[in-house]
């Protein structure tokens, strides 16, 4: 855990949200994944955390990246994308860190196709929100901060 003065989320999303915004807009929406980590970073502000933001379209980078919110995170949200679906790799990073993830995804998976059903990083995540577009991230920070601080700090 970070110091109190310091409580600070990773943000992590996966491969061709760096498209967000003109990808497939009918199930992603019109935001940018610039506007999906300003929704972050505003919840956040608001409780006075801090976040850092990574997308990467490389799967070992993303694992590089969870590694090291080990010590400067208290949380992680993470939007997995395409990998949430093949990577026991990240799940396994997940788990390694040991610290509170919550997976988001802006469509609802589950009605999608049956591919899109499982993920693996779902059974080392204390929460997974779907189908709630970029909301979805302020909720995943709003939890975050929650259990951290269960008196609403
Ligand atoms: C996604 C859903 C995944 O199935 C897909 O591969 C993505 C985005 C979502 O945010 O809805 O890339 O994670």
């Amino acid at each position: 855990m970070t110091t109190a003065q310091t409580r600070n989320l990773l943000i992590v999303n996966g491969p061709n949200l760096n498209l967000l915004g003109t990808r497939e807009p009918a199930i992603y929406g019109s935001d940018t994944l610039e506007d999906v980590e300003a929704a972050a970073l505003a919840a956040a502000s608001a409780h006075g955390w801090t976040v850092d933001c990574v997308q990467s379209n490389h799967e070992g980078d993303l694992i590089d990246a969870i590694h090291s919110a080990r010590g400067t995170a208290d949380g992680i949200v993470i939007n997995p994308a395409g990998y949430s679906h093949t990577s026991v790799a990240i799940a396994d990073a997940l788990s390694g860190v040991e610290l509170p993830v919550v997976e988001v995804h802006l469509s609802n998976i589950h009605r999608r196709e049956e591919f899109r059903h499982h993920s693996f990083v779902s059974a080392v995540a204390e929460a997974v929100i779907c189908g709630a577009g970029i909301s979805g991230y302020r909720m995943a920070v709003e939890y975050l901060v929650q259990i951290s601080e269960p008196s609403g700090g």
